[in-house]
């Protein structure tokens, strides 16, 4: 079997990379380890920036966002008993988040490349990669499957065979934090509203909208702590106490975990003819809401980098695609890590720690140039 590109996971850098390559003409087949149902209920990232959506409006792929997510252009910042809206829209000339849950993402992704012919073998890890052939399991199989191809885009995230294949080559270079954040789905009865960064004494609590009913939310907890260091109550009622709201008894508490938050980059995204693409690329917190974000804007930049090599053979288009992508996925991770010492730091109880943190947050709220950069940034201009 040989395609011209094989794609090494269904996730959104998989999923848009497909499509664009497909509406280029371009050949390609995606395999993904897990099954449809898996990929498209992994209830993950949420926030997608005005870029992204202006990426993905011009693929023809963002109708079900447009129609279903909702959009937000705003944040409190929550300390003490103050309240302050952040309205970060107004300081860029309207540009604003869309929340829509990456998963139903993912779901449209897949939508579009199949209604249009596309193939995704799901039940299909990735077992081997070299430049030139990609070796798949399929299921029940009593031995892998070989397909040949001219490039390979690894979008298996951190943890697939691409980047540890690449590592050699690549390198990483990684970061972890002395802190954890326990997150977890909540359906308030009465619906969710703003995006809340709360600092409390006890440590950080943020609450995200994701659909019209839930919310996820964090909170800030020592590295070592399990999920059962963390049963419902304790969560709803430290969730209550940091956010400065009681949340109802009854509101359901689902994907409880907890996350080890670290960040990592590799040294390189391409290595021969293997691009990296997304988390299998670089992992970012969650703070500042990046990770869906660059997964989308690589795929769409290898898309164009493939679509010159084809149409107007542009020779080798990897090593540009991997310099320019670096040098945003770093300035996405710089972002990140200032956003999380802003909200988040290791020492809940330092009083020194926690001033110094609190005069970030006034010089953010309080000075329309600080203010206007940081929108700039968050909203992903
Ligand atoms: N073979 C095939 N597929 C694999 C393999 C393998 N060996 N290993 C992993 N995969 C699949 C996973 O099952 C998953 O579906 O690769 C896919 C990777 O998708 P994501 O983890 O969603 O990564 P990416 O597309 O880069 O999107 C990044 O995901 O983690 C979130 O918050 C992060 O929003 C960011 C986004």
């Amino acid at each position: 079997v040989r395609t011209q590109v094989v794609v090494i996971g269904a996730g959104p850098a998989g999923l848009v990379l497909a499509n664009a390559l497909q509406q280029a003409g371009i050949d390609c087949v995606v395999a993904e380890r897990e099954t449809r149902r898996h990929v498209v209920n992994r209830a993950r990232a949420g926030m997608l920036e005005h870029r992204t959506v202006e990426l993905l409006r011009g693929l023809g792929l963002a109708d079900g966002l447009l129609a279903k997510g909702s959009r937000r252009s705003s944040c409190e910042f929550r300390w003490d008993d103050r309240r302050v809206v952040l309205r970060y829209g107004e300081l860029t000339g309207g540009r604003e988040h869309h929340v829509y849950p990456q998963q139903h993402l993912v779901a449209d992704l897949l939508d579009a490349f199949t209604a249009h012919g596309g193939t995704v073998l799901f039940s299909h890890p990735a077992v081997a990669l070299s430049a030139g052939t990609v070796t798949l399991w399929p299921p029940r199989a009593v031995a892998p499957i070989d397909i040949g191809c001219d490039f390979v885009a690894g979008c298996d995230g951190f943890h697939g065979i691409s980047r540890r294949t690449l590592h050699e080559h690549v390198g990483l270079h990684e970061r972890s934090y002395p802190f954890g954040w326990v997150t977890a789905l909540i359906q308030p009865p009465g619906g969710t509203d703003e995006v809340v960064y709360a600092l409390h004494p006890n440590g950080f609590a943020g609450r995200m909208p994701r659909t019209a009913t839930t919310s996820r939310c964090y909170l800030q907890c020592a590295t070592a702590d399990q999920v059962r260091d963390w049963p419902d109550e304790r969560v709803r009622d430290e969730l209550g106490r940091r956010l400065g709201e009681a949340l109802p008894v009854r509101a359901e508490i689902a994907e409880k975990s907890v996350m080890r938050l670290r960040s990592s980059m590799v040294g390189g995204m391409t290595h021969a003819n293997v691009a990296l693409l997304g988390d299998a690329a670089h992992l970012v917190t969650p703070a500042g809401a990046k990770g869906m974000n660059l997964a989308v804007q690589d795929a769409v930049a290898l898309a164009d980098g493939l679509r010159v090599h084809y149409r107007e053979g542009l020779r080798d288009p990897l090593p540009r695609y991997g310099r320019e992508r670096l040098d945003k996925a770093w300035l996405a991770q710089e972002f990140s890590h200032w956003m999380l010492d802003l909200i988040s730091g290791p020492e809940p109880g330092d009083p020194f720690a926690r001033n110094l943190r609190l005069a970030r947050v006034r010089r953010l709220l309080e000075s329309r140039s600080f203010a206007t950069a940081f929108a700039r940034t968050y909203v992903g201009m």
